[in-house]
């Protein structure tokens, strides 16, 4: 490269030189992190490697030949890559246009909204759309993304025991006793992520009817692999007037971004209100487009839906003996104590299975766990390797 080329780092004049007498500016961040390897919960990123049992591409199509096809042909169509702005200037793309109409399609709601991803969509949702004098129930193994919003939002919040049904109802009765004007809002997941079991929709639904209450359903784990054609667990509720699903778009669909569906005013509201949305680079129009080729392939495509349900029956036949819970396509089983969870993934990863161990706080404490993700990305042999290298490491 010649000289001219090269581009240079250093502070002008300074040669990279720093003053002498600079105390450590990042001291509280590096006792955070030493404090984090003395507990156990020191997190690094380590590259891919193994037997897949941990990703959520549950339908194995993120790395597959059929995405790769769909994708190829969009760049040979001329799609563009980049959007260039915020919807509401000129990132607005025909591709997310029809991406959102078609969604609003299959997964049978008034709208959709498409962002950027499902993190993205529940921050949004539960930090805009709840008002003051509202209140928020959750699940109290909701995800993050929607505890970030609930960290901003203007409304009350509190959480109730897992999958309680009567519990989100207590907190509703008591709270419509007092408010009779207030709106409640219930946030559930379909498919919980680190569990994988399900939540009482149906239950959940009639106390939204009995108490003028909204149910949010974050389909992130659901999407692509349950319901009719994959279109999730809220197929059974679809185009009611107080159901809200969000379908993530970087699991079992193998690609990124997230759809809000919902009533037309609910994705007007966000578009109007919600901070993330308006001030942010609308999605790539590639993506939006693949997104949506993906959709009418994962519907069509029954197959996959049935080849993961074969994998998800071996492994729960092999894998509840040893104490696995779920009987699902995201299999926890529990150690316990932080280090000895790591520990059994470690030696799991160091035989070439890719098995991960989730730690406090994505759990609660006490509750570190092997979540062990069926997809179509193993077979048979991979799975029973699986349960024969389980039954030598567990206690
Ligand atoms: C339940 C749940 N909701 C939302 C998200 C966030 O979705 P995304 O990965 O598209 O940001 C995740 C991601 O892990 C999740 O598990």
């Amino acid at each position: 490269m010649a000289d001219e080329e090269r581009i240079s780092t250093a502070p002008d004049g300074a040669n990279g030189a720093q003053p002498a007498q600079r105390p450590d500016l990042f001291a509280r961040q590096r006792a955070d992190l030493a404090h984090l390897r003395g507990i156990g919960r020191y997190r690094t990123l380590s590259p891919k490697s193994g037997a897949d049992f941990s990703s959520n591409d549950y339908l194995g199509l993120a790395a597959s030949d059929e995405l790769n096809r769909i994708a190829s042909g969009i760049v040979a169509s001329g799609v563009p890559v980049g959007s260039g702005g915020s919807r509401l200037l000129r990132g607005n793309c025909p591709e997310h246009i029809a991406l959102e109409r078609f969604a609003a399609e299959f997964f049978a709601s008034e709208s959709a909204l498409f962002l950027s991803s499902g993190f993205a969509a529940n921050s949004a949702l539960f930090a805009t759309l709840p008002q003051t004098g509202d209140m928020i129930v959750c699940d109290e193994l909701i995800h993050a993304s929607i505890h970030d919003g609930l960290r901003v939002t203007r409304a009350e919040h509190c959480v109730v025991a897992h999958n309680d049904a009567d519990a989100f109802e207590d907190v509703a009765r008591a709270w419509r006793r007092d408010h009779p004007d207030g709106r409640i809002w219930i946030g559930v997941e379909s498919v919980y992520s680190m569990d994988g079991d399900s939540a009482p929709l149906a239950d959940l639904a009639a106390i939204a009817d009995r108490y003028d209450a909204i149910l949010v359903i974050d389909e992130a784990h659901a999407t692509g692999v349950l319901g009719p054609m994959g279109r999730g667990l809220s197929a059974d509720l679809a185009r009611r007037d107080n159901v809200i699903s969000v379908h993530t778009c970087g699991k079992a669909l193998g690609c990124e971004g997230a759809l809000v569906c919902a009533p037309a005013v609910v994705t007007e509201f966000l578009v109007n209100r919600a901070r993330g949305f308006i001030f942010s680079t609308a999605p790539s129009p590639f993506i939006a487009q693949l997104v949506h080729e993906t959709l009418l392939f994962v519907g069509r495509s029954d197959y996959l839906r049935a080849e993961l349900a074969a994998n998800v029956r071996l492994a729960a036949q092999l894998l509840e003996p040893l104490g696995a819970l779920g009987g699902g396509h995201i299999v926890p089983l529990i150690v316990g104590e932080d280090r000895q969870t790591m520990a059994i993934a470690g030696a799991l990863q160091d035989a070439g299975l890719d098995v991960r161990g989730i730690r406090p706080p994505t759990v609660p404490p006490g509750t570190g766990r092997l979540r062990i993700s069926i997809t179509r990305n193993v077979d048979r042999t991979g799975i029973a390797r699986l349960a024969e290298l389980l039954a030598e490491l567990l206690p």
